[in-house]
């Protein structure tokens, strides 16, 4: 990595000023590109590694250097017992994590017909149990918070379930971090987190042999293999100041539908905009028959306008921290 890579926060503004970023398995390949491209973004950088905690502490001074915070936790995030100590720590040291990045995923070619039980659950645990751990334990703060950005890393193909010789229970893994995160999305976009997957295809700086690289790139519309910058770029996408926007639009085009509805049946007496009724004349004869006081068309518009911008300010309020 060149220096300025390194060291130039300066020249990559304060997008992530202040925000917690958990990066596990960043003590090497991409988990350590992600940590160094978000301490560039002045985050504080949570480095985690399962045993070479040397490599990791070496990254932790390096981010330290530039002026980042960084705290390195030596955690095997397929136990959910360490996953959690891993978080607790987090939490004592910066009080809050707002993103969090599940780069954990170990690779390896093997036919089923020569893959062991121990094997099969060991890159289960891998790829997708440590997905669950750091999920299940960061959203309860996330939600505390109303904030929350979980990124996990996939693999080409993972998506439409294509599968490979020889790579059966990584492909089946990534699939399942897919299908997780899917669902997951579903279940927390109300709490101001969301989750995404980026899959990485064949990458130069990745654990595929030259020759597998000789074989693909053919294959690759570009014509070159992937770089972890590329991959960067891709992950980081989710938690800089782009994504709120489409989650905010998403959000809103949601509520003003609800809202819309609301509006429409204050005005007909109906939850359809078709509508044949005369404006305002269901709500006017409602206030005669309960109060005895007959309104003018002009009082009952002022009570309907009244109403919704209550509800909208709910609605915006509902959408804080987005
Ligand atoms: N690289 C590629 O070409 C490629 C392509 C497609 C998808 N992906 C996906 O991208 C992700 C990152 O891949 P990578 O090749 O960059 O990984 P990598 O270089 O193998 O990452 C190793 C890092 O993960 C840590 N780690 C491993 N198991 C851990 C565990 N259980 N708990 C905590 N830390 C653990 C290691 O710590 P220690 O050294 O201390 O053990 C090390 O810091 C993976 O999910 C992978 O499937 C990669």
């Amino acid at each position: 990595m060149s220096a300025s890579e390194t060291t130039g926060r300066d020249a990559e503004g304060d997008g992530l000023r202040g925000r917690v970023v958990l990066v596990t398995g960043s003590g090497h390949g991409l988990g350590a590109w992600i940590a160094r491209a978000s301490a560039r973004r002045q985050a504080r950088v949570v480095v985690n590694c399962r045993r070479d905690e040397r490599r990791a502490g070496t990254l932790g001074s390096e981010l330290q250097r530039t002026g980042c915070e960084a705290l390195v936790c030596r955690a095997d995030v397929t136990v959910f017992g360490e996953a959690q100590a891993l978080v607790e720590e987090v939490l004592k040291a910066y009080g809050r994590v707002d993103v969090l990045v599940n780069t954990v995923g170990v690779f390896a070619w093997k036919p089923v017909a020569e893959l062991d039980p121990a094997e099969w659950r060991a890159m289960m645990a891998s790829n997708l149990d440590s997905v669950y751990n750091m999920s299940r334990l960061v959203i309860p703060p996330m939600r505390k918070n109303h904030f929350g950005r979980i990124v996990n890393l996939g693999a080409v193909g993972a998506e439409r379930t294509v599968g490979h010789p020889k790579v059966s229970a990584y492909s089946a893994a990534k699939a399942a971090v897919i299908a997780f995160s899917k669902a997951l999305a579903l279940e927390e976009a109300r709490c101001g987190i969301t989750v995404n997957v980026v899959s990485p295809g064949v990458l130069v700086d990745g654990e595929e042999s030259a020759h597998a690289l000789d074989h693909t790139a053919d294959r690759i519309p570009v014509g070159r293999p992937g770089s972890p910058e590329d991959v960067v770029r891709a992950v980081l996408f989710f938690y800089l100041g782009f994504l709120p926007v489409v989650a905010i639009q998403w959000q809103l085009n949601k509520n003003s539908c609800v809202l819309n509805n609301i509006e429409s049946f204050l005005r007909h007496g109906s939850w359809r905009s078709e509508h044949n009724a005369e404006e305002g004349a269901w709500l006017m004869t409602l206030i005669r028959n309960v109060t005895g006081i007959a309104l003018k068309p002009w009082q009952v518009d002022l009570i309907t306008y009244g109403i919704m911008a209550v509800l909208w300010g709910l609605a915006l309020w509902h959408l804080r921290g987005w």
